[in-house]
């Protein structure tokens, strides 16, 4: 949870969740694509780094350079200005996309998440990036990570995202492997009965694309 440290990563997770400011669409995905480059920043000191040396017109250094092959997947379409901010920074990554919606079979509370469309590189022995604004039931990701199978194992997966209800961050970490890891920039406690994110920001979807 990145919003207990003080930060300016604090501004732009108030402006997406204030009422007046998040009704902009156009800083609301600003934001979003901020708070990408900030965990993609963070997550990078992760990563596997060789020693390579650099030759300058003036001389040589050495430095430490991230070797992994990465692989950027955002699920459609909160997640699209998040992908900026990722790529923005690994402007290497191979890139994947896939699609998740809610279905309510009864028009009521309960639902199911679809999953019809992956594209997406092999994964195999690649370090995958998954991101999605909102982290709520958990149950996007597990689709998602079910949808992936027929991609290849990845060595390692990291989730970026920017809220995070503590029920689903359990949810996630009972159904992913062990290599996973989370970027979250802020934690909230509870879900409502619709599964919506307590107190949250609304609906990021709607926010940034109506
Ligand atoms: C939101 C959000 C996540 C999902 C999280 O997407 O962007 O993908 O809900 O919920 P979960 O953890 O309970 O599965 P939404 O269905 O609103 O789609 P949209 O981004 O296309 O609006």
């Amino acid at each position: 949870d990145f919003s207990n440290e003080n930060s300016i990563l604090n501004q732009f997770i108030m402006e997406m969740r204030n009422v007046s400011i998040q009704k902009d669409a156009m800083r609301f995905r600003k934001n979003i694509e901020r708070i990408g480059e900030i965990l993609s920043y963070e997550m990078s000191k992760t990563l596997h780094f060789k020693t390579e040396v650099v030759k300058t017109p003036l001389g040589k250094k050495e430095m430490k350079i991230p070797q992994n092959d990465v692989v950027v997947c955002s699920i459609l379409r909160a997640a699209i200005p998040l992908h900026t901010g990722v790529i923005n920074f690994f402007d290497k990554a191979e890139n994947a996309y896939i699609s998740a919606y809610r279905h309510h079979p009864d028009g009521g509370d309960d639902f199911e998440v679809i999953v019809n469309y992956l594209a997406s590189p092999s994964i195999e022995g690649k370090t995958l990036l998954l991101t999605d604004p909102m982290l709520a039931t958990g149950k996007t990701l597990e689709n998602v990570l079910k949808a992936f199978k027929s991609h290849g194992t990845p060595k390692q997966i990291h989730i970026l995202s920017i809220i995070g209800a503590k029920p689903g961050i359990e949810y996630i970490k009972d159904k992913f492997p062990e290599n996973t890891h989370l970027w979250i920039a802020a934690v909230d406690e509870k879900l409502d009965s619709r599964g919506y994110i307590l107190p949250g920001l609304g609906d990021a979807g709607d926010l940034a694309f109506g």
